[in-house]
């Protein structure tokens, strides 16, 4: 009744008072415990509303690969479905449907085998895709050494500069990673490189169709074939798993001619995430197995209390529904014809951001933006004779907003400081246009202000260049 009266108290106060001149405004709430009282809705989401506005900017965020716009209608059918648990399969059947659906979209587009019975789900992203990849190849190579009365102590895969995701899957499920380094000249995998590091314990390859460092695809078809001859001489048989979280939802409609998904015998398994070129929003990712009988039966968990006799071989258990209908929208929204027509805009707006940066001077490109992931990414060249690093850079484009992370790259190349722009839906050629200009902006500054002196030694400096 007291709290009540409370609320009652801050409405009617709420009537003569502006926003920020109520009483819940005029004091900041407890910031590490939950306030004694309560107040009206409209000032609470006010206060959250000012708080995270202090937030990037996400449309300025050329760092991340995930969605930063998506339709209004998505906006819609997001809210449609806040309260619908993807994991309710029984009572929200359709939801369950729409995502049966896309996973064999999904597989589809990456030509699993109808005959083979592939076999797929829903993810909150490509790391826990990737997981759920890894286990289902640990537990086939287990069973496999077993049956051959092998021990089962010391499993691997073997990788190029893989994303963080797979160092988790290493370290949480005991897996030996072994890891081509990068090398100056070579930065991903090659099959040489591959072929040398398998042996019995290997218990997948894992190449990935757009590498986060570079943005290049390293050469899956290549691979396979080296594995397919490793095979012929060693009897050694070592499947792969893509790791497509960029590239799964580029490759089928930038390059179909380019083989490195289900085509390839070799390939047994394939993530990627929904909310990057996949174009849904946030959150939602995909794994397809090339057949049932590459995702063993004891990682399928059945549950029947929710009703139903509802299989679950997800690391997660409860996830919002919305990401998984916003992606069934994007399919049947767009066809090919539309991922086509975005993915290609993309990818000549970063084409054309590559000439333009290389054209700066002091810059070389390491990745053109051409046939990879949509972006580019240079270096600093070591003549460029210019006062300021790639961080140095990276920090004056931020004070416009931009996002454009510096970062070293990881062994045997870590002195390698390279950046990176990822163009996504919503950088349009214009916006492009305007980082360009921020960024010969920032260069300009830079050189006239170099970082790390005095204020006084600045202004000496720019009294001589002006
Ligand atoms: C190659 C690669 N794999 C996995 C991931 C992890 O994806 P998610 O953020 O969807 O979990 C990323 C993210 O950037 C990636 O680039």
């Amino acid at each position: 009744m007291r709290g009540m009266l409370h609320v009652l108290k801050l409405l009617a106060s709420r009537q003569v008072d502006e926003v920020y001149g109520s009483a819940a405004l005029r004091n900041a709430p407890p910031k590490h415990r939950i306030p004694e009282q309560e107040i009206p809705p409209f000032d609470a989401y006010q206060l959250v509303h000012d708080e995270v506005g202090l937030d990037g900017n996400s449309r300025l965020n050329l760092a991340t690969f995930c969605q930063t716009w998506v339709e209004p209608e998505v906006h819609r059918l997001m809210n449609e479905c806040i309260d619908k648990n993807v994991i309710d399969k029984d009572e929200y059947p359709q939801t369950a449907e729409l995502e049966a659906r896309c996973a064999h979209i999904v597989g589809d587009l990456w030509h699993a085998p109808e005959t083979g019975h592939p076999i797929g789900t829903s993810t909150t992203g490509s790391s826990e895709a990737a997981m759920l990849g890894g286990m289902a190849a640990k537990w086939r190579w287990r069973a496999r050494m077993q049956a051959a009365g092998k021990p089962t102590g010391k499993p691997n895969f073997v990788c190029g500069p893989v994303q963080i995701c797979w160092h988790k899957f290493a370290r949480y499920f005991e897996v030996e990673m072994r890891q081509v380094p990068m090398e100056k000249g070579r930065l991903m995998l090659t099959p040489e490189e591959v072929v040398a590091r398998c042996d019995e314990n290997t218990i997948a390859v894992v190449p990935t169709l757009g590498v986060t460092y570079t943005l290049q695809y390293e050469p899956v078809e290549a691979i396979a074939r080296a594995l397919d001859d490793l095979q012929r001489r060693s009897g050694l048989d070592v499947p792969i798993h893509v790791d497509g979280a960029s590239g799964g939802f580029l490759a089928p409609f930038l390059t179909p001619e380019l083989r490195w998904d289900f085509r390839l015998a070799r390939v047994r398994s394939i993530n990627a995430s929904g909310h990057k070129f996949g174009l849904s929003p946030l959150g939602c990712g995909w794994i397809v197995w090339r057949s049932m009988d590459d995702l063993p039966e004891d990682l399928i968990f059945r549950v029947n209390y929710l009703g139903g006799d509802m299989p679950t071989f997800a690391l997660n258990f409860s996830r919002p529904g919305g990401q998984v209908v916003a992606q069934y929208y994007d399919f049947v929204r767009l066809g090919r014809e539309g991922y086509a027509r975005i993915h290609r805009s993309c990818a000549e707006t970063a084409a054309w951001l590559s000439e333009q940066i290389a054209a700066l001077g002091p810059f070389s490109m390491i990745y053109d933006g051409r046939g990879g992931i949509p972006g580019c990414t240079w270096t600093l060249r070591e003549d460029a004779g210019v006062p300021y690093n790639l961080f140095d850079l990276a920090d004056k484009v931020r004070s416009r907003g931009w996002l454009v992370p510096a970062y070293s790259l990881p062994a045997n190349v870590t002195s390698l400081v390279v950046q990176r722009v990822l163009v996504k839906n919503g950088f349009s050629r214009d916006m492009a246009g305007l980082f360009l200009q921020d960024l010969k902006r920032a260069m300009a500054q830079l050189a006239k202000h170099p970082p790390g002196r005095s204020l006084a030694e600045n202004e000496v400096g720019s009294f001589k260049h002006t």
